[in-house]
């Protein structure tokens, strides 16, 4: 209000009118001064003139823009805009009849009118919803929760001042409140008993004058079935259209709704889908918004037995959509949520982990152990609720600590007692994948038995204590160690294998372990890849000082050069100082010929997006191949180079003395495949028209451990199906290098193959450290990757398959080919990966990819 009466106040002496006048008026009194003196000078007379001609001008035009634009803020001030509320009311005196999903019908609409009127009068009570409030409508009806009453859905629209959208919309946010007033001042007809109300502004998103609003679908959920946004999967989504999808169960059951597909434009302002726990778009009631190739878990639920799913696109880029299962489950009372828990040892975790848990949650575990004994928990994953808003919505209590956030500082609580209560509390918005947690009873006197305890109470195998890796997690049992003679010294005190020297990865953690290293240079010089030292200063200067381009390799601006190990050939012949300058996105060769062979690494509609985990997402790994050998089980891995022709190992196509594993006609290849034994859309199967060993291949050393396999007809490319990219024999894949195994090989040595499509993160291993580490076994041809830590590698049945790198425009380049190692998974032991820039002349030639 003040706002309003400060704008007016400025505006009258300044209205546009009167000010040009005034401003009018001064310059008349201006121009007679001047003429006592212009009888006398005819062109000095002229030029005052003029300049007061000008000068009157410029006042006018510049009160006549002041005035403008006063009066433009003032008038805007009154312009008032039409804001939409969405809501629900649940009403219990009513009990729901078939006839209220039939909008036509005259039940429908009795009770649609009472509801409108409820609400004018709900919004009577509070002076600010009275003076903007226009008009109420009912789009639906639903039953109530516990098959009692009738939940509204309505829209209510309000005609208010820009200004006051704020106190309108804090006022909407109390209509809950309003509502419980008995105190009726003009009572309805037929008043109804208001159970409850929620609304929310509209999305604003979906005000957009250009979204087409397409004829809601309605879902029976009952018997279960699947939704999928238009087109999926083989065309792809229409552009600028808003789609609701409401789905209803019998009361007394919740909905799940799981994602098999989704895959939309990376920007949520553009393309995404949102979630309500609600039959329609009120936004304290959203579960979630998702767009773009999320990676968390993709399986929702509701409180109740309504949920609303809509799908939002822009004008641009239409990627292919989702696709959804949706089903039904009885809500009953305990649900495996919560209770008394009295072994020794046991886990919990939230409702329906690892799906999202659903809005409205509350469960309680007491946890009692033997007498004698402390209890501890630990937090093994922990997604719950918003730390920034102070626990307020979501949140986990272990006694009286309260916890929320998508990561924890602590993950291991304990108690000095033989009692625990673990509560886990979720709101009516805004879901999560929550929480798993196993607790364990200890002996106080004795918390880790025959085992290490670290500052963070987590046990760990004493063996693990000074070994110079960080098993606890938080260093403390790598502190206050005395190193062995394998190990060295780190100026932090750490000891860490000696091995670990100069290996390009930073070990310490304070680099001590990666100073000092033979071709390391001093302070303030430049190690060049040659091995030569040249000052700092020399880097970038666009200059050649190293002799092989390294000082130039890293900088804005490419150089030419003399081609050597170290540089580029672009297709003209010419050599460029650049390193990895393929597919970066800039154009570095004169002719272009670095950016021109790019579709790979990438497909079509995504970002590089990726987090943690062991099972691959779907369609994460498009180059990723199962072979099938005599058309029974996976036996290796391959990668897409085209849409001809795969990579693989020659080992893995080498006869045995009873079985021809060299005969193309017995093997099958797999493409867009994630879970064996379950093909679908986007799963395509191949017979092997031709297979192509590198003729060199060692069956002793396994050198040049390389096979092509020729598809006996084209696939056509998409975004499950899409070619890794092969980098240039110049490539540089630096020891430290973070890089991608996947394959569906066993999970542990000796063990079973894996189901679904597994994936890990390893490092690249300097080969002269990977020589010390395999025995002098490491060709020339051969890359050494792995966690030498132990716990991650390739195993058996993943041979063939990819050791990826992502480039820094997120592309992704083929750096090895899972080849060979000792046993899988040991301590200082490293996977060997066939050296694909070794062999990608060879590569070309015979496939000419
Ligand atoms: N040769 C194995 C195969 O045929 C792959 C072994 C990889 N081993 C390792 N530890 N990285 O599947």
């Amino acid at each position: 209000m003040s706002g309003t009466k400060r704008y007016s106040d400025v505006t009258k002496p300044l209205s546009p009118g009167p000010s040009s006048i005034q401003n009018l008026d001064l310059s008349e009194v201006f121009l007679p001064t001047q003429n006592h003196r212009s009888v006398e000078k005819k062109p000095g007379r002229k030029r005052r003139l003029w300049i007061g001609l000008g000068l009157v001008l410029t006042a006018t035009g510049l009160s006549l823009l002041t005035g403008l634009l006063v009066w433009n803020f003032h008038l805007r001030s009154n312009v008032t805009v039409k804001r939409l509320y969405v809501g629900s009311l649940g009403i219990s005196d009513r009990t729901f009849v078939k006839e209220y999903e039939d909008s036509s019908s005259q039940e429908f609409r009795t009770l649609a009118d009472q509801v409108s009127q409820q609400l004018k009068l709900i919004y009577s009570k509070n002076s600010v919803l009275a003076k903007y409030f226009r008009s109420s409508s009912v789009q639906m009806f639903s039953e109530g929760d516990d098959s009692a009453g009738v939940v509204a859905y309505y829209q209510s629209e309000f005609q208010l001042p820009v200004p006051q959208q704020k106190h309108v919309d804090e006022a909407i946010g109390s209509v809950e409140e309003l509502s419980r007033h008995e105190r009726l001042l003009l009572r309805p007809v037929e008043p109804l008993r208001v159970r409850s109300v929620t609304s929310g502004a509209l999305d604003s998103r979906l005000s957009k004058s250009s979204l087409s609003e397409r004829e809601p679908i309605n879902v029976q959920v009952q018997t279960g079935g699947e939704i999928s946004s238009p087109g999926f999967p083989d065309t792809p989504y229409p552009a600028n259209m808003y789609q609701q999808w409401r789905l209803r169960a019998e009361p007394g059951h919740r909905i799940q709704l799981n994602f098999h597909t989704l895959i939309l434009e990376d920007d949520c302002q553009q393309d995404f889908i949102k979630i309500y726990d609600s039959l329609a778009p009120i936004e304290p009631r959203a579960l979630t918004e998702q767009c773009g190739y999320p990676h968390e878990s993709l399986s929702f639920l509701s409180s109740g037995h309504v949920m609303l799913l809509m799908l939002v696109t822009n004008e641009e880029k239409n990627f292919p959509g989702f696709r959804a299962a949706y089903s039904q489950i009885p809500i009953s009372k305990g649900e495996g949520c919560g209770g008394r828990l009295t072994a020794d040892k046991g886990s919990v975790s939230s409702p329906f982990y690892p799906s999202n848990y659903p809005p409205q949650s509350w469960c309680e575990w007491n946890i009692e152990v033997s007498k004698e004994k402390f209890v501890k928990v630990q937090f093994e994953t922990f997604f719950v609720g918003n730390e920034s808003k102070n626990c307020v919505g979501d949140y986990v209590m272990v006694n009286e600590e309260k916890l929320c956030g998508r990561t924890l500082k602590k993950t291991v609580f304990t108690v000095q007692s033989n009692q625990m209560t673990i509560r886990f509390v979720s709101d009516a918005s805004i879901v999560d994948q929550g929480f798993s947690a196993t607790y364990e009873a200890f002996v106080p006197s004795d918390p880790c038995p025959g085992r290490f305890q670290c500052s963070n109470n987590i046990c760990i195998n004493s063996t693990l204590h000074c070994d110079g890796w960080n098993d606890c997690g938080d260093d403390s049992d790598e502190v206050n160690c005395n190193c062995e003679a394998s190990q060295m010294k780190c100026k932090n005190d750490h000891c860490k294998p000696k091995i670990w020297q100069c290996d390009g990865v930073d070990d310490c953690g304070d680099k001590t372990d990666e100073e000092k290293c033979a071709g390391s240079c001093a302070d303030g010089e430049f190690s060049c890849r040659n091995g030569r030292c040249i000052s700092e200063n020399l880097k970038c200067n666009q200059h050649d000082d190293c002799g092989d381009g390294s000082d130039e390799s890293k900088c804005a601006k490419s150089l030419l050069l003399r081609c050597s190990d170290f540089t580029f050939r672009c297709s003209d012949g010419r050599c460029i100082s650049k390193l990895n300058p393929e597919c970066d996105g800039e154009p570095d060769c004169e002719d272009g010929s670095d950016e021109s062979n790019c579709q790979c690494g990438m497909p079509p509609f995504r970002s590089s997006r990726i987090v943690g985990g062991q099972t691959a997402r779907e369609g994460e790994w498009p180059w990723q191949v199962s072979l099938h050998f005599d058309r029974s089980k996976h036996t290796c891995g391959a990668s897409v180079l085209n849409n001809r022709w795969l990579l693989t190992a020659a080992h893995c196509v080498q006869d045995d003395r009873h079985i021809r594993y060299s005969q193309a006609s017995l093997w099958q290849a797999f493409l867009g495949l994630h879970t064996q034994g379950l093909t679908n859309e986007w799963t395509v199967t191949r017979n092997i028209q031709q297979i192509i060993a590198h003729p060199n291949y060692n069956k002793v050393s396994f050198d040049n451990d390389l096979a092509l396999m020729k598809l006996d007809s084209d696939v056509s490319l998409n975004q499950h199906i899409w070619p890794i990219c092969l980098p240039s024999s110049t490539y540089d894949f630096p020891a430290g290098q973070e890089a991608w195994i996947t394959g569906w090989g066993t999970t542990q040595e000796g063990g079973e193959l894996a189901k679904s499509l597994q994936k890990a993160q390893v490092r690249i291993i300097n080969s002269t450290v990977c020589r010390g580490l395999m025995q002098d076994q490491i060709t020339d041809g051969m890359l050494c990757a792995g966690v030498l830590k132990g716990g991650v590698d390739a195993c058996q049945g993943d041979s063939g398959g990819p050791l990826a790198v992502t480039n820094p425009s997120g592309r992704v380049f083929q750096a090895g080919v899972v080849s060979w190692g000792e046993g899988c998974a040991l301590r200082n032991k490293a996977g060997v990966y066939t050296r694909v820039t070794k062999f990608c002349d060879w590569i070309k030639q015979q496939t000419g990819v």
